[in-house]
């Protein structure tokens, strides 16, 4: 295609893993594989830890998270670790108070409602998540060596897209309509509005600190950065093009700008796909809804994908869950370019013999 000889994908450094080569579109021997939530409550080894420290202590202990990590890709025999951490943890130097509440996820306790609110939030003190950096140090220098195969294990890094961690710190927690979050991009189209500018600024605000965060961690072993806007698939695409395309790419940019490749992944976004290709994003996450070479039409061949299998999958019988994994990699024909992951992340109950079946599967047939 035209567009792929104007715009050439970035070259991989040599030596770089498969998992780093596929996010850039150069082939390899066989497709990388890796799980959202490698490192979760499914998992023995992590609920072993999870009994003597709470979950931000694991991501504020940098040897407790190094070692969660690199203990789930190893059991699965993955080809990236991402590190263990969670998307509220920029919220703390920002001035925002948060806890996990057992079986109701995150609670921010003084929610961001007004532009006197964002205002306040602090972008000077990103330095205090330098703990994560540290965990993905320690995670890189386990895992420098070759593997047995001869190849790298990739490290990932992480952190939320501006509207995904907009809408944890407005709604004060998960939302089923995200009501205060719209109300709040939506009075920035109204300059007589009090809260007008509070939209714009947080975007700046989260940036500004996402940024810092994300540049500590590539400077730590990071070789690439997911962007997670997991909530975006609740936005039309019109809401998504005029509140937060602008600042989901100039956070993309100047993460790019670091030398990485970036995964931009987000849940039920099929029709946000071609819009989501214009952030310069490497690679973009597919959910399971829809069929991965739909998806990867609608995102376009200037990107590699990840996905997509549903990960309630892990839960079928074996013949099932192996003919699931052989439709996408049939879908995916061996194209430069894509990345075997789940559409969203492990969940607890899943046998963990399912999930190490699937990295099997890729590794014979991938
Ligand atoms: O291997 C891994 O992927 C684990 C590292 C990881 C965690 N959170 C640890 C965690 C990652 C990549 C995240 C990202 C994250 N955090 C996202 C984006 C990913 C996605 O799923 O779309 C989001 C939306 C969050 C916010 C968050 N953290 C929620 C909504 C919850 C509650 C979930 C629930 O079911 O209770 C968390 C808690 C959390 N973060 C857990 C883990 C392993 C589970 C709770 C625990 O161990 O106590």
């Amino acid at each position: 295609l035209l567009s792929e000889i104007l715009v050439p994908a970035s070259v991989a450094p040599p030596g770089s893993s498969r998992f780093v080569r596929a996010c850039l579109r150069q082939p390899v021997d066989r497709t990388p594989v890796w799980f959202l939530r490698q490192a979760g409550r499914y998992m023995p080894e992590y609920m072993a830890v999870r009994k003597n420290h709470s979950l931000l202590e694991i991501c504020r202990t940098p040897q407790v998270a190094a070692e969660v990590t690199i203990t789930a890709a190893e059991r699965l025999g993955v080809d990236a670790a991402i590190i263990f951490a969670d998307l509220l943890l920029p919220f703390t130097p920002m001035g925002l108070d948060f806890e996990f509440v057992n079986g109701e996820g995150p609670v921010v306790h003084q929610p961001v409602r007004s532009l006197a609110h964002v205002e306040a939030l602090r972008t000077d003190r990103a330095e205090e998540l330098g703990y994560v950096a540290k965990a993905i140090e320690i995670v890189a220098k386990h895992f420098e060596a070759p593997r047995a195969d001869g190849d790298t294990l990739g490290i990932i890094g992480f952190c939320g897209a501006p509207f995904t961690l907009a809408s944890y710190m407005i709604e004060g927690g998960s939302s089923r309509n995200y009501i205060d979050t719209k109300k709040l991009m939506y009075a920035s189209s109204l300059p007589g509005s009090p809260d007008a500018k509070a939209w714009p600024l947080l975007m700046e605000k989260l940036i500004a600190v996402l940024t810092e965060y994300a540049q500590q961690q590539v400077n730590a072993g990071a070789d690439v950065i997911q962007v997670f806007d997991s909530w975006a698939g609740a936005l039309s695409v019109s809401d998504y093009r005029d509140y937060c395309l602008a600042p989901t790419t100039e956070l993309i940019k100047r993460i790019r700008a670091m030398g990485v490749p970036v995964i931009y992944f987000g849940v039920d976004t099929a029709s946000l796909l071609p819009t989501f290709s214009e952030t310069g994003a490497d690679v973009l996450g597919l959910d399971w809804r829809v069929p991965l070479d739909e998806g990867w039409k609608l995102a376009g061949s200037g990107v590699a994908v990840q996905g997509n299998l549903d990960p309630i999958t892990l839960f079928a019988p074996e013949s099932v869950l192996e003919a699931r994994v052989k439709e996408i990699l049939a879908l995916a024909n061996k194209r430069p370019g894509h990345i075997f992951n789940l559409g969203h992340g492990i969940v607890p109950g899943t046998p963990v013999d399912n999930v190490i079946k699937v990295v099997e599967l890729i590794k014979q047939h991938g």
